[in-house]
């Protein structure tokens, strides 16, 4: 991805090495304890919705995948710009059956074809402000469900959550590097971009994560 990208920043940090230390540090440590919203409570979400052709929008270590509960050979397709994201968790997941493709959620997708889910889980928080125009990237992912297909995932917060004192400086400090760019997400403006995209939407606060879905994709 070209450094000059806006969304440059939200993908940077996945080295080889950041992917190695990532669940633990960041789904065993900072998820249950800084934004109170274990892991666990993530994984009911694939467990859920995966349907029979999945999309993963920046799947990161495939950890919430590797615990669907899928059965072998699996249709999955994972879309991330940082190619290290993919080797990582193409490697982990070799028992579906993996597609990868290289490319920003913040453009349109090069994807044919309709899928029956798709995950932004701990996207959304990376993506370029302002919210209108993360709208665009669940737009994009939307246009790629079949008409009963569902977008599900989370995203933590900005400044007008509950965050702790430790909370609040880790959101700085990522917002400050660019790691993230969502100080001012709040749980109303995300469920706004979700209803623009779906007709049903549910979204709840879980700590200081929204945890959503939307299904019912709306055309044109
Ligand atoms: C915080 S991690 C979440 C990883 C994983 N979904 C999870 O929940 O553990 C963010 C992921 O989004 C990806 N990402 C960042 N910017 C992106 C963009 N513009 N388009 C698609 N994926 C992006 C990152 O490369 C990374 O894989």
């Amino acid at each position: 991805m070209d450094p000059d990208d806006p969304a440059f920043a939200g993908q940077r940090e996945y080295t080889p090495f950041f992917l190695r230390i990532y669940d633990p540090v960041i789904l065993g440590f900072l998820a249950p304890a800084v934004w109170r919203c274990p892991a666990s409570r993530l994984v009911d979400g694939y467990q859920r919705h995966v349907g029979s052709r999945h999309l993963d929008v920046g799947p990161g270590t495939g950890y919430f995948l590797d615990r669907a509960g899928l059965p072998d050979a699996h249709s999955v397709t994972l879309l991330d710009p940082n190619p290290n994201v993919l080797d990582y968790a193409s490697r982990r997941l070799e028992r579906l059956d993996i597609t990868t493709v290289e490319a920003d959620v913040c453009r349109a997708l090069p994807l044919p074809g309709t899928y029956d889910s798709a995950a932004m889980n701990g996207v959304l928080h990376c993506l370029p402000g302002p919210l209108s125009r993360k709208a665009e990237a669940v737009a994009h992912v939307a246009a790629v469900l079949a008409p009963s297909g569902v977008l599900f995932g989370s995203s933590i917060l900005g400044r007008s959550a509950p965050h702790t004192r430790l909370g609040r400086s880790i959101l700085r400090t990522n917002n400050r590097r660019g790691t993230f760019d969502n100080l001012d997400d709040t749980e109303e403006g995300l469920y706004e971009i979700l209803d623009a995209s779906f007709e049903a939407v549910s979204l709840e606060s879980v700590g200081t994560m929204a945890v959503f879905s939307g299904s019912i994709p709306r055309v044109g």
